[in-house]
């Protein structure tokens, strides 16, 4: 036994040498922070499941928005509320909705703001699934030109990266077709390439009036059995012309981030979701946890594992937890 030359120990002494051989670093400009706006004045009301996260009038977005900025957090997602519902989610595309109009007004007040645009149709749709029904079934190539319509209404509202998250098939290249026909060539796409139907979207899901009244999303969102799978996805979002590649949720999925990491040559990002803020958030606020310690620890695997952008709930408190 040689144990006694090889000492790892000896990397471990002191804070300078520690961090002298720190393999991975969480920074601020890792982070993209998500909100949820809502039609009206002067309003900021907290997401019951969702402690320290609002809904928020597009006034007071654009007040958190600016925060943001000054916390040195790149970007922002934005989620809306929007004021009807009808079978096929065309308030996702209204110029006059909560969402289009936070983008204009973030990007006229905090221009240097990244917006990135959530580009759905559950919260928008009466039935609350994430495309156009045929019976219970989602059409799919229905679905792509309804998720044009939307991409291009944000892009004209000032989205620098529309990030879709329904799940069809063949919607990047339909989006990017769509915002190249429309002059959009600079505007990227962050594909959720990698989405599971899971149970940690439920907080959401009440913060965005947006769950499914009848069945479930298994039909589209994918298998969390599945690995094989998510690696074809991943190569034809790459294919169709996504620039940066999602994998969500973050914590039960890292080894998807890995398998991602070490095959593409693109950005991935990983969505840190509401069930999973959920959980920090209900243990720290009864004491049972450290939050700061949790919180980074946790943001720190997941670049670990090999994602370079977190869409985050945390992203605020781990600013500034960051900047100490
Ligand atoms: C909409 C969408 C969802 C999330 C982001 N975009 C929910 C869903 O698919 O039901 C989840 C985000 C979160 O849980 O934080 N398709
Ligand atoms: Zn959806």
């Amino acid at each position: 036994m040689k144990f006694n030359t090889l000492r790892p120990r000896r990397l471990r002494l002191s804070a300078p040498i520690r961090n002298m051989v720190c393999e991975n670093t969480l920074t601020v400009h890792d982070l993209i922070y998500p909100i949820f706006v809502v039609s009206g004045n002067c309003i900021k009301e907290e997401i019951p499941s969702m402690p320290g996260c609002y809904h928020l009038s597009v006034d007071q977005a654009v007040k958190l928005a600016r925060e943001i900025y000054d916390l040195g957090i790149p970007a922002v997602e934005i989620f809306g509320l929007p004021t009807y519902k009808d079978d096929v989610g065309s308030s996702a595309w209204d110029m006059t909705s909560p969402v289009q109009q936070a983008m204009m007004a973030v990007k006229k007040n905090v221009p240097n703001l990244i917006i990135v645009g959530d580009v759905c149709l559950c919260q928008y749709t009466s039935h609350g699934h994430c495309g156009k029904l045929c019976n219970h079934y989602v059409d799919n190539d229905a679905t792509i030109e309804l998720l044009s319509k939307i991409a291009i209404s944000q892009a004209k509202s000032g989205a620098d990266i529309i990030a879709p998250s329904d799940m069809m098939d063949g919607r990047i290249a339909a989006i990017r077709s769509a915002l190249d026909r429309n002059g959009f060539q600079n505007i990227s796409i962050m594909s959720y390439a990698v989405k599971y139907a899971s149970a940690y979207y439920g907080p959401f899901r009440d913060a965005a009036d947006s769950a499914p009244q009848f069945g479930d999303r298994r039909q589209y969102q994918m298998d969390p059995a599945n690995s094989r799978e998510a690696m074809k996805e991943i190569d034809l979002d790459m294919e169709e012309g996504a620039d940066i590649i999602m994998i969500k949720p973050a914590m039960t999925y890292l080894d998807i981030v890995r398998q991602a990491r070490d095959r593409i040559d693109r950005p991935i990002a990983v969505y840190n979701v509401s069930g999973e803020y959920a959980m920090v958030k209900a243990a720290a606020l009864n004491g049972w946890i450290d939050e700061r310690q949790i919180v980074l620890e946790s943001l720190t695997s997941m670049k670990r594992a090999g994602a370079d952008i977190i869409i985050t709930y945390h992203a605020i408190d781990a600013a500034r937890w960051l900047q100490k």
